[in-house]
């Protein structure tokens, strides 16, 4: 094929081309033309470059040329008559610049997450580092190390979800004081925060799985004055003054026994549904770490002594911040949670 004859193949085939592309008034009607010019298999701008191939060796870059222009020229009548008759999503001049941008969701820490860190870095200022241990636990760590009498009643009290006989999720994350003892000889300032599990229904303030953050201080010559010293300076720096008291309780891990009470954050002493009406929520376990603790991890109680505690941050986080039900804390609505940790859609 002599070059003359190669353009004027090219000039017929972009003649047919833009013709039928002019014609085509519909979405249907412009891929079929699509596919009669530009299709690979049938199209006839790839005849064209076929016959390329029957182009003289010096005659070839002025064909290519010729090719080349011709492709373009039928591409862009495709584009057009796309933009014009094509289904709404193949046209590209349908994007607006002049709209806004869509913003991009920004995540935030979840507040139970907020307030363990900033209690995890009170503590670190008292000299406290972090520790962790299982969640499954047998059920000599969970109850019987920390002095739990077997049928004792205070073993319903917990709810125990068991995994096997002998394997519990754990109640609480005292058990990491076990391990934390049989691992380390004191002194120990430890801080465990963690998930901890019980079959209990959901309420205001309650959740059947819950974060725990316990506390264990143990060297020579610890007594009841730095317990409360330490929980007291916790309770000032995070919720300010005054808004803290202990009471007597029980627990058989230790002796003697003390809870911590935050000021209510949703009625500020009044009494209302979320602390039940007293004006206070209780936010911690705690006391002196007792004999038979120590005796369970080999550890020496003529010398040593220690204070422990376990604090719920959820509800710490209802306190901080007057949330009205634990449940909050669990639904994931980003409407409510953006209100305290920030983020944005
Ligand atoms: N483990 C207790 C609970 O979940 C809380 C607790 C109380 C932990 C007193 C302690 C403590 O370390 O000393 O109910």
């Amino acid at each position: 094929m002599t070059l003359q004859q190669f353009i004027q193949l090219a000039d017929d085939v972009e003649r047919e081309a833009l013709a039928a592309f002019d014609a085509a008034t519909t979405p249907a009607a412009v891929e079929e033309a699509r596919i009669a010019f530009l299709g690979d298999a049938r199209g006839k701008v790839k005849d064209v470059q076929g016959a390329l191939r029957d182009v003289p060796k010096e005659d070839k870059p002025a064909a290519g040329k010729r090719f080349n222009a011709l492709k373009e020229t039928v591409t862009q009548r495709h584009q057009a008559a796309l933009e014009k008759h094509g289904k709404a999503e193949q046209k590209s001049a349908s994007v607006d610049l002049t709209m806004p941008g869509r913003s991009r969701w920004k995540g935030a820490k979840h507040p139970v997450t907020l307030v363990t860190e900033e209690i995890e870095e009170i503590f670190r200022e008292l000299g406290f580092t972090v520790a962790q241990g299982p969640e499954a636990e047998t059920h000599w760590y969970n109850f019987g190390s920390l002095n739990f009498p077997p049928n004792h009643p205070a073993l319903d009290a917990h709810d125990t979800v068991f995994l096997s006989d002998d394997v519990v999720l754990r109640t609480h994350t005292s058990p990491v004081q076990t391990r934390t003892l049989q691992k380390y000889p004191p002194p120990i300032r430890v801080l465990i925060p963690g998930n901890a599990y019980r079959q209990d229904p959901f309420d205001p303030s309650h959740a059947p799985a819950f974060m725990q953050i316990e506390g264990l201080c143990i060297d020579e010559g610890i007594s009841f004055v730095d317990l409360k010293a330490t929980l007291n300076r916790f309770a000032q720096r995070f919720f300010g003054a005054g808004k803290s008291r202990f009471r007597p309780s029980f627990f058989p891990f230790t002796e003697p026994s003390a809870e911590m009470d935050i000021e209510c954050g949703v009625c500020h002493g009044s009494g209302c549904s979320v602390c039940k009406g007293t004006g206070w929520i209780e936010i911690l376990g705690s006391g002196m770490v007792h004999p038979k603790v120590f005796e369970a991890t080999g550890v020496d109680p003529e010398r040593y002594t220690g204070w422990a505690f376990g604090m719920g941050p959820a509800r710490v986080a209802l306190a901080r911040y007057g949330i009205p039900d634990i449940r909050l804390l669990y639904d994931s609505d980003m409407r409510f949670l953006e209100q305290i940790s920030g983020g944005s859609q």
